[in-house]
């Protein structure tokens, strides 16, 4: 693995993240799984993914067209391109979208990021989820040189309170009325995980 010196840097000084890494970069995952950018060619799944009810319930914002689509997966280019942030296809081997995965919010001063996922219907219960986030979180804490990554999640959300715990990330709190979802507002769980934890 060819490491940029930045973050050889960063990790020895386990202070402040290094820079964002070149674009072909992707943080690996196990099993099969493999964390990659998103192609036009997931357009069709990426919206099937909205037509679902569990994930129409927790995530509020919501693509409702192919081409709306696309212009997503071009907001997540520039977004990496710009150093906002990091949109990632959850695949088997590369080729087929089990789910979708994201490091938004970067702040390169305080070396905090957070987390956001979805898992389709058809690949949820095989640790897809849990082996995705635990890829992303070991690549943005010991390679870029995050040091505090942050996941909310509606009180209400048990399985994604699990994926959470289950990844290392630590229940800080509930933040009260902290998001508005269709049916209203709710608590929000924050979970963290910190470099060294
Ligand atoms: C939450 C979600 C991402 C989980 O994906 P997944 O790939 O099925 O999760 P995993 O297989 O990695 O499961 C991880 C753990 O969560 C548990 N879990 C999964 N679904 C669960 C559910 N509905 N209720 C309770 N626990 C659940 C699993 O049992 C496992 O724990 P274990 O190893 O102790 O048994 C998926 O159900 C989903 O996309 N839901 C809708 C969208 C959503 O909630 N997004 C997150 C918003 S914050």
């Amino acid at each position: 693995m060819v490491h940029d010196s930045r973050c050889v840097d960063a990790a020895r000084h386990r202070l402040r993240p290094a820079r964002w890494l070149p674009p072909t970069r992707a943080p690996p995952a196990t099993g099969g799984l493999l964390l990659r950018p998103w192609e036009e060619a997931d357009a069709p799944a990426f919206l099937s993914a909205y037509q679902d009810d569990e994930i129409r319930r927790w995530h509020t914002r919501r693509p409702t067209t192919d081409l709306q689509v696309r212009e997503w997966f071009d907001t997540y280019r520039q977004d990496w391109k710009h150093e906002k942030g990091g949109h990632w296809a959850i695949t088997r081997d590369g080729v087929e979208v089990l789910g979708r995965i994201a490091l938004r919010g970067l702040n390169f001063d305080d070396g905090t990021a957070d987390v956001a996922y979805w898992v389709l219907p058809a690949a949820r219960g095989a640790g897809v989820a849990s082996r995705g986030l635990s890829a992303l979180t070991a690549w943005a804490l010991d390679e870029v040189g995050f040091h505090r990554l942050e996941l909310d999640h509606s009180t209400h959300n048990h399985a994604s309170c699990r994926v959470a715990t289950k990844s290392g990330y630590l229940l800080e709190g509930t933040k009260r009325s902290a998001a508005v979802h269709d049916d209203g507002r709710h608590d929000m769980h924050l979970h963290a995980r910190i470099r060294g934890d």
